[in-house]
């Protein structure tokens, strides 16, 4: 076969601290090499032609300069950029994996096909219920994950206690408050369009709202006070959590999503935190699934395939329309729910 083109998601530039990702500068698409799938190396590993990617809000800190540190490594400057999908394998030099395989990990390249250097990453989906493929990296990867590990371990949740979900139509945020109404909390749930309130609402909120049009502290002032605080954005709306807190709360700190630019709001109302001995959990979904990950995927593709546990998925169609995606998670806020790219059906 003659070689095709194969269009890479390049991190071009690093940002610096509090900057934003700009569009066709952090990262630009690059369809200039081609690759033949018949004869390209594998050198022991496999070919992958990759079918969905996610986007993902911890991908903003990755685009850093390599020689900062943090809890997860930076992109490799002029390389392409990676990170959560669902592959099929086309040819394979390994025992473990062969053509046809669906591979997942957090180390799938965002290019059309690729040969993983290291393939101990990659786990093989069976989807023996018949899934779609980005269910993979929507509410049964990474994101549900999360929920599911945060509310279990940190949660204590007791039946009738008020939950509090910020960002809650998102990958995460929509499977707390599934989990919090499971456990029969009382959920008030906060996102930033109409849209995306009338689909927390579907999901079983209590109180649903859009804190863009209505005042985060009138709404806990009135619904509260709360006993559980899910944390997704951080900022002015932790700070109005602990004031309507009740005592001995449990914050949940899953992200800071609210955080933009060089000036982020500095928290006024931490002395809450002793005053009402607030419990306040900071937690990465990695280092916990080898406590949950058992039970996590023994229990919920059941519950998606059931339709008891409800998802949604924002797609985007094409790799190179990566750059577009990531403005909507990482600077706007603009994505419905988990936002997914499409760059392959089969
Ligand atoms: N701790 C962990 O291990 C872990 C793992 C996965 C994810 N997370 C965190 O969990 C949070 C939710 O993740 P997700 O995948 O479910 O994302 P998501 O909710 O699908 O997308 C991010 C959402 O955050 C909201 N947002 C608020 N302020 C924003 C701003 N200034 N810029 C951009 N977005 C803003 C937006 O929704 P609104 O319309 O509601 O504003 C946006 O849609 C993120 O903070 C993420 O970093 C943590």
């Amino acid at each position: 076969m003659a070689p095709v083109v194969n269009g890479k998601f390049i991190f071009a530039k690093p940002l610096q601290v509090g900057e934003l990702a700009e569009l066709g500068k952090t990262a630009v698409y690059d369809s200039s090499e081609t690759i033949n799938l018949d004869t390209v190396a594998l050198n022991g590993s496999f070919l992958a032609k990759t079918l969905v990617l996610a986007i993902d809000p911890y991908m903003r800190g990755k685009f850093r300069d390599p020689a900062i540190k943090s809890y997860t490594p930076s992109f490799d400057l002029g390389q392409p950029i990676s990170g959560f999908g669902v592959a099929v394998v086309l040819r394979s030099e390994s025992d473990a994996f062969k053509p046809g395989d669906h591979v997942y990990s957090n180390t799938v390249s965002y290019a059309h096909y690729w040969v993983p250097k290291d393939t101990s990453p990659f786990t093989i989906i069976k989807n023996e219920i018949g899934l779609p493929w980005s269910t993979y990296i929507g509410v049964l990867g990474m994101p549900g994950q999360t929920a599911y590990v945060g509310w279990k371990e940190f949660s204590k949740a007791k039946k009738g206690e008020t939950v509090f979900v910020t960002a809650a139509a998102g990958g995460v945020g929509s499977i707390v408050l599934q989990l919090a109404k499971r456990d029969g909390c009382r959920v008030i749930a906060s996102a930033g369009t109409d849209d995306k309130v009338a689909w927390l609402r579907a999901l079983g909120a209590d109180v649903a709202f859009n804190y863009k049009t209505e005042d985060t502290r009138a709404v806990l002032q009135r619904e509260g006070p709360i006993d559980i605080f899910w944390d997704n954005v951080g900022g002015e709306t932790l700070d109005i959590g602990f004031e309507f807190a009740r005592n001995r709360a449990r914050f949940i700190e899953c992200g800071m999503s609210s955080y933009k630019g060089p000036n982020p709001y500095r928290l006024k109302n931490q002395f809450f935190i002793v005053g009402k001995e607030l419990s306040v959990n900071g937690f990465i979904v990695l280092n916990w699934l080898w406590k949950y990950g058992t039970s996590f995927y023994d229990e919920f593709p059941r519950l998606v395939k059931s339709g008891e546990i409800k998802h949604e998925e924002d797609f985007t169609y094409g790799l190179e329309k990566v750059g577009e995606a990531m403005q909507e998670v990482l600077v706007h806020g603009t994505n419905r729910a988990k936002k997914i790219i499409v760059v392959a059906s089969n």
